[in-house]
């Protein structure tokens, strides 16, 4: 690290120059030093390097020479690695040698001539490689919407809103046609190379959703394709006037390959050659191979368009298909669609910039509206599996194994009896989404339900393919994550998988907002003063919509299905629909550990209904409380639901380690007289308490006990964090007085995302430190919480 010349020391600690980011101490400065986008962006400067070092600039060509010939002249001061001509104008080209003798060689030439012209050979211009931080786009965001306003807010309905929306920019006759011509003039110059391929365009530029200056998705496909043609004909004569002449010198820099062996990546690599060399207009050229589809990316100068190419990706095609025929059945469809996937991006949530990143992508969006109109009542629009049955013999259609049969045509749909408006419509996705419990659910649009998580969490998924039928089911089972909505068609794949926890928080948030928000006059009906009404304030960023007040200091822990250990997983599969109880019960039991042995504080379970094994389920049967919703309350529903849940036993019995206080515990029977009495009972609780300022530096003391261990950030290991708390209590001086508070567990689901939430509430706090404490177990307990779930499996 003290080699790396990017480190600079600044007086607020230190700076990385290449990635441009302020460090604020040493063990941070090393793990960004260590981490991914310093070494990748340390490997790409090298190359780059490699690069200008190894080639030259030679300028002063004419359109006639071909790269053929180019590459004939330089090759007489070394061996060449590749020549890199400007197609459109063909008057620069770069020669990279393969050794920097090469370079030295023809830069100590006087003179350069070739078919009489003098040519201009340069070193390469040395650039400064460092980051160039990303623009939010929020300016741009800003800009469209305060175009849009005055056009929105003067229209007399929500409805002639969104159709506005629509009009504004759905992609125009024209920019069609553009595309079109582009996935032409690709087909003439693929079909030389491979023959009998052929290019589809999929995604938004055809899929009727699409936006001016969308990208344009594009498959190639080579199932009829034996052999990659090198010795392509001239592709100018091929593709007309404006075609370069570099597809002459393809015969000289590739080889013919049978394609039956060749690799995707290879293919790839041959797809962006030809791109390179073979299509004008065409540069930005490269390929993407990590991604679960590796693409070739480009951009059409002209155009100004941005293009992916991939060579695997049949059930794309098709999905699109599907797509089109939903917009062709249900005319709702694209007006929702439009608002939005305007209004996610305006609150950025959706549509991410380079492909990949932890936001909704559009198709994914697409399909939650689509799952969202199945679920109206009565239904917009038909399941996937009703459509199935509406298909006609010839219409059926399996790719890779999997079933995507639907009618062609919309007419041989039937239609919905569903009459509701555009503006209900938009309300009710709002309203559906805000509600939605996402982390016990995976959603379904080929079933048009919500399948429970636990069909999906046990290791041991069957091998679902039917021996006699060629149609797979689900043959292993999608990455989980906090949003799972399944493809329509491949079922083993979440179109959500991406999504972090933060940006699944965020889009539920936006929807709550947003439901709050079209309760209100301001959005159904036209504002007489002139004033942002309707969808315009939807789209603004930062929502007019006053936030919930928190009233008491809650911490969430929320159901993360892929995060849980595989024992755990399996466990919560068999309980079937008492999943949650018996997750519940092991949340509890591992918040009682972090405070007890990690934190040590002093845990009391509350007097009355103590924390014992049964009163867990009592809790635990407020799962279906709402935030909104008293908790005094909500106790009625919850003995008939635990007394019938034969879960309910099940888990109490199997849990042990919370059965410490189990004899004081309230049984389900006891509870009914008590409530007929009208005598609230008391939820349980813990009465915790703390004498230290067990939170008060800890990283430092963390840092200090690690030393020359290798570092591990907070709340990754029970042992360390234990430690930590012992040194804080040893040397630092106590409280006066220990602080004590109430810690009330309760699980959230069915009105929202399934969740753990603690209610914190000070019950003696004379030195003022209880919020300090609740901000540090806000973000150390979660964490903690999972890291001892999966030390009870041992894996920690
Ligand atoms: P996008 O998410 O890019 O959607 O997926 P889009 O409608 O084209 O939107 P923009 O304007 O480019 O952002 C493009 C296509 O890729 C396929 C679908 O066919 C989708 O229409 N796709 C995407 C999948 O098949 N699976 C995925 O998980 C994602």
């Amino acid at each position: 690290m003290e080699t790396d010349c990017n480190i600079k020391t600044t007086p607020k600690g230190f700076q990385c120059t290449l990635c441009n980011v302020n460090l604020s101490n040493l063990p941070s400065l090393d793990q960004h030093v260590k981490g991914r986008k310093h070494k990748t962006l340390s490997t790409v400067r090298a190359s780059r390097k490699t690069q200008e070092e190894h080639s030259v600039f030679v300028s002063g060509i004419k359109p006639e020479i071909s790269q053929t010939e180019i590459t004939e002249y330089f090759q007489r001061f070394g061996p060449i690695s590749d020549v890199i001509m400007d197609k459109a104008k063909g008057v620069y080209a770069i020669v990279q040698f393969a050794e920097t003798d090469g370079t030295q060689a023809t830069l100590s030439c006087v003179e350069h001539r070739m078919k009489g012209l003098k040519l201009r050979v340069k070193p390469r211009e040395k650039k400064d490689f460092k980051m160039i931080p990303k623009k939010t786009g929020s300016e741009n965001l800003q800009q469209s919407l305060d175009r849009l306003k005055p056009q929105l807010c003067q229209l007399m309905s929500v409805d002639a809103q969104m159709k506005h929306v629509v009009e504004r920019f759905q992609l125009r006759d024209n920019e069609k046609e553009a595309r079109g011509l582009l996935v032409q003039l690709l087909q003439e110059v693929f079909v030389e190379f491979f023959p009998d391929s052929k290019i589809l365009p999929f995604g938004s530029s055809v899929n009727s959703f699409g936006v001016h200056s969308c990208d344009i998705d594009l498959f190639l496909d080579l199932e009829n394709t034996k052999v990659f043609q090198a010795h392509a004909k001239s592709t100018t004569e091929q593709a007309g006037e404006g075609m370069s002449d570099d597809g002459r010198s393809e015969d000289s820099i590739l080889s013919d390959i049978d394609l039956s062996t060749a690799s995707p990546a290879e293919v790839l690599d041959l797809v962006a050659a030809i791109l390179r060399r073979c299509v004008p207009s065409v540069h930005k050229v490269h390929v993407v191979g990590g991604a679960r589809l590796p693409v070739v990316k480009f951009h059409h100068q002209e155009l100004n368009l941005q293009g992916d190419i991939t060579v695997n990706n049949r059930l794309a095609v098709r999905n699109t298909r599907f797509l089109q025929l939903c917009s062709g059945v249900e005319d709702r469809l694209r007006p929702l669609a439009y608002t939005i996937r305007y209004w996610a991006k305006q609150k950025q949530l959706a549509g991410n910039p380079s492909g990949s990143g932890p936001l909704l992508n559009n198709y994914a969006l697409t399909l939650l509206i689509i799952f969202f109109l199945q679920n109206c009542e009565p239904p917009v629009l038909h399941t996937v599996d009703q459509l199935r049955d509406m298909a006609c013999e010839e219409e059926e259609c399996v790719i890779e194994g999997w079933d995507c049969t639907f009618p062609t045509q919309p007419i041989a749909v039937t239609p919905s009896r569903n009459t509701q408006d555009l503006c209900t419509l938009l309300f009710g996705f709002f309203s559906f989404y805000a509600k939605f419990d996402f982390a016990s659910s995976v959603i379904s649009v080929r079933k048009g339900c919500a399948l429970p998580i636990t069909d999906f969490l046990s290791q041991n998924k069957e091998e679902a393919m039917h021996e006699e039928k060629p149609i797979k089911t689900q043959p292993h089972g999608p990455k989980l994550g906090p949003l799972n909505l399944l493809d329509p068609f491949d079922l083993s794949h979440n179109v959500a998988g991406n999504l972090n926890e933060r940006s699944h928080r965020s889009f539920q948030r936006e929807c709550q907002d947003a439901d709050k928000y079209c309760r209100s006059l301001q959005y159904h009906r036209k504002s007489t003063k002139g004033k942002p009404w309707g969808l315009v304030r939807l789209f603004t960023p930062n929502g007019e919509v006053p936030q919930a007040k928190t009233e008491q200091p809650t911490i969430s822990i929320p159901f993360k299905s892929a995060a849980l250990p595989k024992g755990l997983r399996d466990e919560l599969h068999m309980a079937g629909d008492g999943f949650r109880l018996l997750w519940f019960q092991k949340v509890c039991s591992a918040v009682e550990g972090v405070l007890q042995r990690v934190l040590r504080c002093r845990l009391t379970p509350s007097a009355g209904a103590v924390f014992g094994e049964n009163s867990v389920v009592d809790a635990a049967g407020e799962m279906e409380t709402s935030l909104n919703t008293s908790t005094n309350d909500s106790c009625d529903s919850v003995d008939s639901q635990n007394e019938a849940s034969p879960l309910g036993t099940a888990v109490v019995g199997a849990k042990r380690r919370l059965s410490s206080c189990s004899d004081a515990s309230v049984s389900p029977q006891d509870k009914k007289p008590r409530l007929a009495r009208k005598v609230r009972p008391e939820l349980p609780h813990w009465i915790c308490a703390q004498k230290h300022l067990v939170w008060a530096g800890r990283r430092k003391v963390r840092r200090e006990l690690m030393k020359d261990a290798d570092s591990r950030p907070e709340g990754s290991c029970v042992e360390l964090e234990s430690q930590v708390t012992t040194h804080i209590i040893e040397k630092e001086p106590a409280l006066k007085q220990a602080l004590e508070f109430k810690v009330q567990p309760q699980m959230l689901s069915g009105t929202e995302s399934t969740k753990v939430i603690l209610k914190l509430e000070p019950t003696c706090d004379r030195t003022g430190v209880f919020h300090d404490f609740f901000h540090f177990l806000e973000a150390f307990l979660p964490k903690m919480v999972e890291t001892l779930m999966e030390k009870e499996e041992g894996r920690v």
